[in-house]
């Protein structure tokens, strides 16, 4: 008898395709999210679940899941799932790293340069019919070139970000809990400081670190009290990792320059007052949107939980563990 897999949403085709090759597939094709009481429902019966961000996969609605024997993210961060409580019951949980890094990275530049440069702010000047002529002041805002770049996280997505740094001659300050090998560091012309340093002598700083216990609210008051007034913020990692709230009053008070998001505390809430705010430029969490790179995080977490369910070792296990160790593990 074939395996039954739950899709939470709608996905990619060719992600289907790979999917119902082996497995009975129940689709929710809509772009619904369902609620945990739904979920649960839906999951009565299935052996694996692929899943977006946006599904709660908390451990009381794994402990509802009887037969459950795979989670297999679409994104690289998966805060959504209650990964303790799957590894307690032996479920793998999978996400799609690697494929998503150039995308994000290319958006962080964007929103880098959009709050820096005031491109947005500059649009809706002239969508709004405002542009009388050329004035040697008109919307100016703040160099990138040879400017300093903070990056809290420096794994793929962060030293993706760095790369492309080294064409705007710019000096690269990571914190990281984990070292980098010196070949790297070199390569991108990087310096591990401690986070306190990085905050007050970068001109931008970019977010790179998943959602975890210790990285909710990463940036806060104090925080944003230690940045240059001159600075911007930017976040394309997980809302969460900032206390939105400290980051409106910081931006009203001119406590730093200007902030690009495209991830929010209460995802698709905006907290309130950074609508207000001409120097912030907001994103509805777009980093890896692009065809080709979503299509493949579809097809990377199908794969998984085909491999998972025909017996085969998923490549890319939040939680290795519940696995049988490979031979040079
Ligand atoms: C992720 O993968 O975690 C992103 O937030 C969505 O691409």
């Amino acid at each position: 008898m074939k395996p039954r897999v739950f899709v939470t949403r709608r996905v990619y085709p060719a992600a289907l395709a790979i999917l119902q090759e082996h497995c009975v597939v129940d689709y929710q094709d809509s772009h619904d999210t369902l609620d945990a009481a739904r979920l649960v429902r839906r999951l009565q019966h299935a052996d694996a679940v692929v899943c977006q961000l946006t599904d709660p996969l908390t451990a009381a609605v794994i402990a509802a899941a009887p037969k459950l024997r795979g989670i297999h993210q679409i994104a690289v961060g998966h805060d959504n799932i209650d990964v303790a409580a799957a590894t307690a019951r032996g479920i793998v949980v999978t996400n799609t790293p690697g494929v998503l890094t150039e995308a994000t990275a290319d958006l962080t530049w964007a929103l880098l340069l959009a709050a820096a440069r005031r491109v947005p702010e500059a649009e809706r000047f002239l969508r709004a019919g405002k542009w009388q002529r050329w004035d040697v002041d008109l919307l100016c805002g703040a160099d990138v070139s040879g400017r300093t770049l903070g990056l809290v996280g420096f794994g793929r997505i962060g030293q993706a970000v760095a790369r492309r740094a080294l064409g705007f001659g710019m000096r690269v300050l990571y914190a990281s809990r984990s070292e980098t090998p010196a070949a790297v560091e070199q390569e991108l012309r990087a310096q591990r400081v401690p986070l306190d340093l990085l905050l007050k002598q970068s001109d931008f700083v970019s977010l790179h670190v998943p959602l975890r216990d210790e990285t909710r609210h990463l940036i806060g008051v104090e925080q944003l009290c230690q940045m240059k007034s001159t600075a911007f913020l930017i976040n394309t990692a997980r809302g969460p990792v900032v206390d939105e709230r400290a980051l409106v009053a910081a931006l009203e008070e001119g406590l730093i320059a200007g902030a690009g998001l495209d991830v929010f505390e209460t995802e698709p809430t905006v907290t309130p007052g950074l609508l207000q705010l001409p120097n912030v430029v907001l994103l509805p969490h777009v980093g890896s949107a692009v065809t080709s790179v979503r299509s493949l995080m579809c097809a990377l977490a199908a794969n998984d939980c085909v491999a998972l369910l025909t017996g085969e070792r998923p490549k890319h296990p939040v939680n290795p563990q519940v696995l049988a160790p490979l031979e040079n593990e």
